[in-house]
């Protein structure tokens, strides 16, 4: 251990981490790096199964350097996850505060997304429990990071999945649907669609309107296109799920041939990119150095390439908006 390294030994003898909410890949590379810099600092290690839920059960175990061998590749999150509605009443709160001070817990990483974040917000105030956040979730939706875990190998997942869609719609020369996650947010949908070269992208940020929409299908047919894709996010602003969508232009359109892929929670799973691992290893070990320096409420995140923290509130009040210049590069690559 550095000179550099003493500074960081205070109070915190004991960390427990914990995976909540929807899974994404990378959470087994963020694990993995806490419980390392974790031995690397000398400090005990504690893994919390199910998120929440599980910490309200008492499902904790030790772990140490070895017991996170061989994940780093792998999708998922050895340590599960859950969406916990105990955790959202306070006797569900006091609960897990006794299973952690019954444990020697002295501080707790969350990764996870909003939902998660704005659980520890409140046990935080509750019980003062010291808390970083580190954001995984494939959407994309926290602010204070330009990436979350998990993002970059879900864009690349439904990159390959539209790719492939591609294929057969060209033979068919067919119009495909194609519906991307983000509930609220329309990240995968704008940065896959433009990746994949769709024709049109629907997001929940923006109604870019079903006008606008069988207009531009109308324009691709006349200057020659004979297949066509469109991203739908999940929770897109016109109103109409993926399969409405379908059967209006079906209607309006009935030169196109219609078809519907949802690609659904394939998105979730999978092996972490190289860009997902590096980023879990490197907020992992800023996560843990936060807490060893006495610093709780904050979430750390990538800004400018550099890892940074930001207060856990901010991370969950400010979505980051979605990028317009890329909505104006879509435009333009559909002429
Ligand atoms: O929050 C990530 C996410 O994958 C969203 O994109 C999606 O709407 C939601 O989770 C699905 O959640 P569940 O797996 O609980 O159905």
């Amino acid at each position: 251990m550095s000179k550099f390294d003493v500074r960081f030994m205070g109070k915190i003898k004991k960390i427990a981490v914990m995976t909540s909410g929807g899974d994404s890949p990378g959470m087994n590379a963020a694990i993995r790096s806490v419980v390392r810099t974790c031995a690397y600092y000398r400090t005990e290690c504690m893994g919390i199964y199910r998120g929440y839920q599980g910490l309200i059960e008492g499902d904790l175990v030790p772990l140490t350097a070895r017991s996170v061998n061989n994940i780093i590749h792998k999708g998922g999150t050895i340590l599960k996850s859950a969406r916990s509605k105990d955790f959202r009443t306070k006797e569900g709160r006091e609960k897990a505060y006794q299973h952690l001070k019954e444990n020697n817990v002295d501080a707790l990483v969350v990764i996870g997304g909003d939902g998660s974040f704005t659980g520890g917000v409140v046990f935080n105030k509750e019980f003062s429990f010291p808390i970083i956040g580190i954001p995984g979730t494939i959407d994309n939706d926290i602010s204070g990071t330009t990436h979350t875990l998990g993002y970059d190998t879900a864009l690349n997942t439904a990159v390959e999945a539209i790719d492939k869609i591609r294929d057969t719609a060209s033979s068919h020369n067919r119009l495909f649907f194609v519906e991307v996650m983000g509930r609220d947010a329309g990240f995968i949908a704008l940065n896959a669609g433009v990746g994949a070269g769709a024709e049109e992208i629907l997001i929940p940020e923006e109604d870019l309107g079903l006008e606008r929409m069988l207009e531009s299908l109308k324009k691709s047919r006349r200057t020659g296109k004979s297949s066509s894709i469109v991203v739908v996010s999940e929770g897109d602003k016109t109103g109409k799920n993926v399969f409405e969508l379908a059967d209006y232009v079906e209607e309006n359109l009935p030169e196109y041939e219609v078809r519907v892929s949802v690609l659904g929670h394939m998105q979730r799973g999978g092996s972490p990119t190289c860009f997902d691992r590096v980023l879990a290893s490197r907020l992992g070990v800023k996560a843990v150095e936060l807490l060893l320096d006495s610093q709780t409420n904050l979430m750390v995140g990538l800004q400018n390439n550099k890892v940074v923290a930001t207060d856990l509130e901010k991370a969950i009040k400010g979505q980051d908006s979605i990028d317009t210049e890329l909505l104006r590069v879509s435009d333009i690559m559909t002429t």
